[in-house]
């Protein structure tokens, strides 16, 4: 395989785990008995929002999509399609911000309001993922050049990213952050406290 398609399938298999966290969590939270930990909440959509929004998806527009244009026009339409839903998926983290300040301020109410538009965000952004892998990838392969290749692992690689100032080794931490503030079964931190 090549390595900047595993780079790809690595970053769609930790956004993949952050959203599942986020759904099982939120799923939770609908337990009125369970006071939940909105920072928890806070950090996997502030992850959502910055690495998949911010980092993953302007690469693939500039590099893997583009490359993939250059070599074959005809993947025009499936290209247009996906990079819509980056631009969809944009607007929709910003909604589930809302709906999550919304649900903060609400709690004890809002629980399942806001596990809906969690579950759906967290769809959306599969069905994306999927369709990259299943569609978009194996009609690169086709179509790229071994130099294609190098330069698209190295636009993923990088560790120095010209947008905003994120750094890939801030995301890692983040994500450790997450996995130690989400109870069990999604992560390491303290359980719940009873809703009083
Ligand atoms: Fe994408
Ligand atoms: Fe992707």
């Amino acid at each position: 395989m090549q390595k900047a398609i595993g780079i790809i399938y690595d970053e769609h298999r930790s956004i993949s785990a952050v959203l599942s966290g986020l759904k099982s969590l939120a799923q939770m939270a609908r337990d009125g008995s369970l006071r939940p930990d909105f920072s928890v909440f806070r950090a996997m959509i502030y992850y959502i929002d910055a690495f998949p929004e911010r980092m993953h998806h302007p690469k693939e527009d500039a590099h893997l999509f583009a490359r993939l244009l250059q070599r074959d026009p005809a993947a025009r339409e499936l290209v247009d399609a996906l990079q819509a839903e980056h631009v969809t998926g944009a607007r929709l983290v910003r909604d589930l911000e809302q709906a999550l300040l919304e649900y903060e301020q609400t709690w004890p109410g809002g629980a399942e309001k806001f596990s809906i538009a969690v579950a759906a965000y967290a769809q959306f952004h599969w069905n994306h993922m999927r369709r990259e892998e299943a569609d978009l990838i194996p009609r690169a392969e086709k179509a790229l050049t071994a130099e294609d290749w190098d330069a698209i692992a190295a636009a993923f690689a990088a560790n120095d990213d010209p947008i905003a100032d994120l750094r890939e080794k801030d995301f890692k931490s983040l994500y450790q952050r997450i996995l130690n503030l989400a109870p069990a079964p999604v992560g390491l931190g303290e359980p719940w406290k009873a809703a009083t």
